[in-house]
This record gives C-alpha cells, structure tokens and sequence, in this order.
C-alpha cells in the first residue's frame, strides 16, 4: 500500500523527465517534486475546509490536467483505507442459544481465536454456568415478544436470530469493515473469508454469501438470499442502511420461515442483490457430504454448516473429529484447502482425482475432465431426501464395487520449507464390503497412500481469474505408495484423455 503512495505521489513528477542524471537537473527535479507535493496537499487542504462537494470542485478545476485530477483522488481514498482487511476489521454474530451452547461450542471452538476474533454468540438468556474462555464472549439479546411471526412450521427465534446484525451495528463498535453472521453450528475458514472479503470494497454496500444446495430449498426460501448457515457477510455502509429498516421488515416479512430470509427481504427493499461467493456452504444435503467436499469449486473454503446433521466428514472418525481433521490441513495452506486437480498415468491408464487436505479418488480407467469435476453424489436433499435435483450437477455412486473409485483420505501433512507442504492421504482399513477383483482394480488397490507435494498457495491468486492447478505423478507405486505433484499448469497445458 505505501508503495502505491509512493507512485501516486511521485506520478506528477512524470512530465519534468527527471532521469538525466545532472545534479542540477536533479535538483531542479527536487523542486519540481516539492512544488507538486505542496500542490496536492494545498488542494486537498481547500477542499475539505471548504463546503463545495467533489462536482463542484471538478467544475471549478475543468481546466486541470485529468491525469492530476484522478491521481488526487486516488490518492484520497488510498489514505483513507490504506489497510487491507484483516479479521480485527470483522465482527463475528453467531446465532446461539444457552441451552445447546455446550454442545455448538465445539465447533465454534475450532476456528474461533480467543482475544483475536471479534464478535459475540447472541444468546436468548444470560447462561448459569461459567462462560469457557475459548469460546466467543456472549450476549444476551433483546427482548422480541412485540415482533409478529406468523409462519406455523418456523421457531420465533428466527426474529431474534435476524436482529443480531442490527445489535451488533448498535454496540458502535470502532474500525468494523463487515458484519459476518452464523449459526451455531457453522465451522468458518477465517483466511479464506478474508481472501474472499479484499475482493470487495467494505465502502460499498455487498451482501455476499451462497444459497442452498437443494433446490426444494431455494424455491421455498427464495434464490436471492445469502442462507444464514453458511454464513454471511455485509459491509459497514449496507448494514447502516438495513439497520434502519429491519425491525419493521421483520414484521412486514412475519410469515417467512427464516432470519436469512427476513433480511434477505429488507436486501431487496433496499435493491442490494446477493454476491454469490461458491466457497460459503450452507450444507443443506443429508447422509454423506463426501462428494460436495471432494469436488470443491474453483473457490477458496469459507464455511461448513450442518456438521451436526449429516455424516462425519471422514470415515472411522467423530463430527468434530473429523471437523478438526480437515482444519489442520487448512492450516497448512488456507488457499488451496479442497482444492481440485485431476490427472492421468497414462501408463496405466488410471485417473487420479485429488482434493487437497481431504481425499483423493484413484480410477484404474480413464474418465473425463467433466466428469471428475462432478460430484459424486453421496448425498439426498435437505427437505425430502431426494436425489435430486441440487444447484449443481452430480454424477451417481454406483453400489457396483468395479464401478468406484478407489477413495484415500487425508492422514496429515508437514510443512517442507520453501513454501512447500507435503500430505498423505490412506485407504481406510479394507471394510468388509464386497471389493471389485477385475485386474485393473487390484492392481490399483495395491496403491495404499499418496503422498502429494505443493507450493503454499498464494492468496493472491484468488484476486485474479482462477483456473484449476495441474498435478503429475512424480514416480510409480514404490511399495504401494504413489508420489503426486500439484502445480500450475505449463503453458497450453491441458487434462485431456488419450
Ligand atoms: C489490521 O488493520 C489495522 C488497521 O485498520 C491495523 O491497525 C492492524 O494492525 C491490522 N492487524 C493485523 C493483525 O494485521
Ligand atoms: C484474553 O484476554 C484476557 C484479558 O486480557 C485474559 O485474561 C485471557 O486469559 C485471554 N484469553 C485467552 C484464551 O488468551
Ligand atoms: C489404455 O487404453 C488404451 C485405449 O483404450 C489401450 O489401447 C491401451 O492398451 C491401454 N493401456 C493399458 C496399459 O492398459
């Protein structure tokens, strides 16, 4: 950021050519340079003493260099914001309730940094028992008994679940960039939500979030609100303006089932669209969530919902267990947790599928680009336990063993230096399910683990249009173990079959 000052400052510098080196010239140029400094100062000096609004400052200056013109007020703004978003600029509300909280506070546990987050669980009552250190400090929220709530299927707490931006904006807490709402049971990937958060201008108003994997979902509840369990997040000056008109909302929109959808509501009263970011998982999908996780979006981690209600995220392991597990190779590298990469051995013709820090799918055949990127579907819908249909596509587990793919699941990882990591990833102990005895597979299930190696991912990336990492097999089974490299891809790269 300060080297963005520095060019800006020095940019009316450019006509006056300074590069002879001359010491008089130079000196010269130095006076130049403090000339044009002093002009930039004075000028920004009238106009913020003066009541004259920026039209009128550009009318009046109609004569000026454009090119000084747009250097001052970049300059403005840059001073103004010259911090990029780190997590003391958001303030966390989390949906809770005393009664569960023993249970929930499990899973804000793993991602809540006590003393370092900011933001409160917003309680229906003040807890009897001592409140744990590590979880986020509570408040209690008003009282809601004046509030209409007419949806017979719904909990009224949904009102007091909805005020909870509203009394977190009212604490008037200082340097607060974005409001970010959960639930209780929602896991956040705090780097990724910063990641995804620099895209945006906090001085605008975005309402940015995802809506529900099952479609039956978004009918009932609407396609253009950001679903509270995945979480998400609204800058400063929109939730300024929603504050405004919430209470009221949440009465004109009495028979709607959820908080999300009530302030979804007041969001179109005040014609703020939802900014879709694919990496907010709302999770609204029963029995196994394996498929959505191994065939992640080309888009950074930000949240897990409804640990609580589908399978555990990995085999032999407990719902926080598991959580946990997934969050140490997040850890590892933020940027690249889920990501997704496939390649070929075409001296075998198997296809290897790969989501980094959780699981890889080993194919003995080749399949295609477009159907590795699709998700298994190891999943049923929220409402109904349909098979479909999802707001994405999925491609059928086959109950037959030879039609499956061999799955190895994330076991830990190291950091190498220079910026590499290296994770492994097992078969879970043969189960007694029935395996497939074609050739191909048994040689494939020979293959115990891989090893994969990958630079650290630069956050940075995601600033920029993303595109899918290359991966390639370093060297053959080595006593059952395969070696795996993810990198960018070379240039006219691409995973085409044979
Ligand atoms: C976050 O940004 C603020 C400026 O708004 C700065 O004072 C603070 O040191 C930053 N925190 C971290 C952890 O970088
Ligand atoms: C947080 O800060 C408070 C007060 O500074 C301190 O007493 C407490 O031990 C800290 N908690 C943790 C978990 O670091
Ligand atoms: C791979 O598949 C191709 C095309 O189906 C076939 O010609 C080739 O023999 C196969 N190679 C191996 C090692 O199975």
């Amino acid at each position: 950021m300060k080297h963005e000052n520095d060019v800006l400052i020095h940019n009316p510098l450019k006509p006056s050519k300074c590069p002879h080196i001359k010491v008089i010239h130079i000196f010269t140029c130095l006076m130049k340079g403090f000339l044009a400094i002093c002009l930039v100062a004075s000028l920004s000096l009238v106009s913020f003493s003066s009541f004259s609004n920026k039209t009128r400052w550009l009318k009046y200056c109609a004569d000026c260099d454009n090119r000084f013109i747009h250097s001052w007020r970049n300059f403005n703004t840059q001073q103004d914001h010259p911090e990029k978003t780190n997590l003391s600029h958001v303030l966390f509300g989390i949906g809770g309730s005393t009664e569960t909280w023993n249970e929930r506070r499990q899973y804000s546990d793993i991602w809540w940094q006590p003393n370092v987050s900011r933001g409160y669980v917003w309680l229906e009552q003040a807890p009897i028992e001592p409140w744990p250190e590590t979880s986020p400090p509570f408040k209690v929220s008003e009282d809601t008994s004046r509030f209409q709530y007419t949806c017979w299927y719904g909990s009224r707490s949904a009102i007091r679940i909805a005020r909870i931006v509203k009394e977190s904006f009212e604490l008037g807490l200082t340097n607060v960039r974005w409001f970010v709402l959960g639930d209780d049971d929602t896991i956040f990937f705090p780097d990724n939500l910063l990641t995804v958060l620099q895209k945006y201008d906090h001085n605008e108003m975005y309402y940015i979030g995802g809506v529900s994997e099952s479609v039956e979902q978004d009918v009932v509840h609407t396609y253009t609100m950001a679903y509270g369990g995945g979480g998400f997040a609204i800058s400063y000056p929109l939730a300024e303006q929603l504050v405004r008109i919430l209470d009221a909302c949440i009465d004109r929109y009495a028979s709607v089932y959820g908080s999300d959808q009530k302030i979804g509501g007041c969001m179109s009263e005040i014609g703020i669209p939802l900014t879709k970011e694919l990496g907010f998982h709302q999770m609204d999908v029963r029995g196994n969530p394996y498929g959505i996780l191994a065939a992640h979006p080309m888009a950074p981690l930000v949240s897990l919902h409804h640990l609580d209600s589908m399978q555990p995220l990995f085999p032999e392991m407990s719902r926080i267990e598991s959580a946990k597990k997934l969050t140490e190779a997040y850890k590892l590298d933020p940027s690249r947790a889920l990501q997704h990469t496939f390649c070929y051995d075409l001296a075998k013709n198997w296809s290897i599928s790969i989501a980094w820090g959780y699981s890889i799918q080993l194919y003995p055949t080749i399949l295609t680009p477009q159907d590795l990127q699709t998700p298994l579907q190891t999943f049923l819908s929220w409402r109904t336990w349909s098979q479909e249909p999802f707001t994405f596509n999925t491609r059928t587990m086959s109950l037959e063993p030879c039609e499956r793919p061999i799955i190895y699941f994330f076991e830990g990882g190291a950091e190498l230096g220079h910026h590499r990591t290296l994770t492994s990833y097992k078969r879970p102990n043969p189960s007694s399910h029935k395996q497939c005895d074609r050739d191909d597979y048994s040689a494939a299930l020979s293959i115990r683990m891989f090893n994969v190696k990958a630079s650290i991912m630069d956050p940075q990336v995601w600033q920029k249009a993303p595109r899918r990492q290359c991966c390639e097999i370093i060297s053959g089974e080595d006593d059952g173990v395969v070696q795996v490299n993810m990198r960018d891809c070379n240039q006219w790269e691409t995973v085409t079959p044979p």
